[in-house]
């Protein structure tokens, strides 16, 4: 995810992009840049780091004449944190400049027909191939180039586009990354989100997928792919700037559990293709995967907990085995690790210690290596041999939630990946894994408007006991291990997870009156057996909530509170049924105000051991 601004009117545009980007920093920050139209020529300062750098670098703005312009804040996703991949990037002709938000799932044909046309690349970006794809189509009429060659992308996109030859206008375009318009007096603006225009202007229009405009301080013109106008109603912002850093969400952590649907289908539609899986940073051929006997996930907190639950459906489908290592104890233990071993390492924010030295013990010894990763050009990315990227955007809130379900997301590929490698399932059972994938993403919004309703209510019901039992087996169990974290994480509830299986093997001996206990049944094959515990725990006083699909009337009948879910592949259902505890336990942190976005004693990244 990355923010992108654009100015046009009577002021000097560079300091308004520049306050512009500082307020979209959270979207993106491993560099920045922007473009200025002055004197029928492009500037275009460009430079890694935080925006105060390119602040620095242009005197706040000041230096940098001109009255239009673009700017853009990044969060990399293809091509490392440089000056050159920075955006905006220009045409080779120097008339375009462009910034751009979101994937272009398409861009290495375009790379190389453009590159087979004589068109010279500067970066590694996707972005770059839009501005040149504009340069191809240009003769004489930029709105008619943007529309051509938005035509041929695939992906998604908000794009800011500057031309020399229209010295007062910015064009925008739009299909499935947010661009919205600010309508000013004698001055106008577009943003990726509204945080950047709010002290600005408050009169603002949403554009649609698939939808132009050409904004100039006369006015904005908004059109379709076909040219022809398009009428928008024009909203008043109510909100400050602070609520709109959050989208209007009270915390990050709402938004970015709100976020899950965009942010599961930014990892996995770029990697399904005509029904087949495939990794652009990574390809194990017939003779690596014989090679390999075991594989090791190795991660910390809500990463191992993700490692967890891939294990199942790795195993499931390619019937290697997996053992899912915690890095800090994987690092001292002398590990049976050698170059027949493939060890994935999940990281989003690819800095964790732990993470870093487990992964180094584990290369000296010969293990191939696959990082999943959220950022770019990370420590963990650089160390390994193959990089698949989580493109779930910046997460600014502590506790994991987008972080977690787009590493499943990979997992899930990655099973599915290895197993039509090897041979392991079917033909049809591969399509169906495929199939369910693909559903993860509109499933996830299904658990959340299921939910969203009821779990403000059972919040207020649970939110003052000392302690809370989370239970289940295989899928469920590895569920609740994410789902007592995030509850102990951000409310400080004593949460544990235990396999429902143990509760007879001493546990149970704590059950008391009134004791909160979420009972998770959404693997069918065994939750019979964890009926059976409900049962048992509400023999002793237990309450009992229950998360299972919302027509299980076996298990609705025998809990005192159901959280709903959707019907979905078992053993891909953990990025779905984690989502309502993420929810339970951000509402159960809200009844007890607690900080939710910076838990106590807690970091992002723990970077020192
Ligand atoms: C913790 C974070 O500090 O580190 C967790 O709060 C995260 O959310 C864990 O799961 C591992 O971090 P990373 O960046 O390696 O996934």
């Amino acid at each position: 995810m990355c923010g992108i601004i654009g100015y046009t009117g009577t002021e000097q545009a560079a300091p308004i992009l520049l306050d512009g980007l500082r307020k979209l920093e959270y979207r993106g920050y491993d560099s920045a840049g922007i473009a200025v139209l002055y004197d029928n020529a492009l500037t275009v300062c460009k430079i890694t780091g935080r925006i105060a750098n390119l602040s620095e670098k242009t005197e706040d703005g000041k230096a940098t004449p001109g009255q239009v312009g673009i700017g853009h804040t990044r969060w990399a996703t293809h091509g490392a944190p440089t000056d050159e991949n920075a955006h905006p990037h220009k045409s080779n002709d120097g008339r375009f400049a462009v910034v751009h938000n979101g994937i272009i799932e398409n861009y290495q044909a375009l790379r190389a027909e453009l590159v087979e046309k004589g068109y010279t690349f500067e970066s590694e970006t996707d972005t770059e191939v839009v501005v040149h794809l504009i340069e191809m189509y240009y003769e004489g009429d930029v709105k008619n180039a943007v529309i051509r060659a938005s035509a041929r992308l695939r992906g998604s996109w908000a794009l800011g586009v500057l031309c020399t030859d229209c010295p007062d206008t910015v064009y925008v375009a739009r299909e499935a990354s947010p661009l919205i318009l600010g309508a000013g007096v004698g001055e106008n603006y577009f943003a990726s989100d509204i945080t950047a225009l709010v002290s600005y202007t408050r009169n603002v229009m949403y554009l649609d997928d698939g939808e132009f405009a050409a904004v100039s301080p006369a006015g904005i013109t908004i059109f379709d792919g076909t040219g022809r106008p398009v009428e928008k109603k024009l909203h008043r912002i109510t909100w400050d700037v602070a609520a709109a850093e959050k989208g209007g969400y009270e915390h990050f952590m709402l938004k970015e559990m709100m976020e899950q649907p965009r942010a599961t289908e930014a990892t996995i539609s770029p990697r399904i293709r005509d029904g087949e899986v495939f990794f652009e940073g990574f390809a194990l051929g017939e003779e690596e995967l014989r090679s390999i006997d075991k594989i090791v996930i190795t991660a910390c907190g809500s990463a191992y907990y993700a490692g967890c639950a891939g294990k199942i459906a790795i195993e499931r489908l390619c019937r290697i085995p997996v053992s899912v290592e915690l890095a800090s104890e994987l690092r001292y233990a002398d590990p049976l690790i050698d170059e027949h071993t493939l060890l994935v390492v999940l990281s989003q924010s690819g800095e964790t210690a732990d993470t870093i030295a487990a992964m180094k013990e584990c290369k000296a010894r010969g293990a191939r290596t696959v990082a999943v990763v959220n950022v770019v050009g990370s420590t963990v990315a650089a160390l390994a041999d193959h990089v698949i990227y989580t493109w779930a955007g910046p997460e600014i809130a502590v506790a994991t939630t987008k972080g977690y379900t787009t590493q499943l997301s990979v997992l899930y590929l990655l099973a599915t990946y290895l197993a039509g490698k090897k041979g392991s399932v079917p033909r049809e059972r591969y399509d169906a894994c495929v199939a369910a994938i693909r559903s993860i993403p509109k499933l996830i919004q299904e658990a959340i408007d299921l939910n969203a309703a009821a779990l403000p209510r059972l919040a207020r019901k649970y939110c003052d006991h000392a302690s809370m039992f989370y239970i289940g087996r295989n899928t469920d169990y590895a569920v609740s291990l994410e789902g007592a974290l995030k509850m102990k994480e951000i409310s400080y509830i004593h949460a544990e997870s235990y396999a429902a299986g143990e509760l007879k093997h001493g546990t149970i001996a704590l059950i008391e009156e009134g004791q909160p206990v979420v009972a998770l049944c959404c693997n069918e094959d065994v939750t019979e057996k964890t009926v059976s515990n409900i049962v048992e725990c509400k023999a002793r006083g237990a309450e009992v909530l229950a998360v299972t699909f919302r027509d299980n009337g076996r298990v609705i009948s025998q809990a005192d509170d159901v959280i709903a879910l959707p019907r979905m592949e078992t053993v891909f259902s953990p990025a779905v049924e984690i989502v309502p505890l993420q929810m339970l336990a951000y509402y159960v942190a809200r009844e007890r105000g607690c900080d939710i976005d910076k838990p106590k004693n807690l970091a992002k990244s723990v970077t020192v051991e």
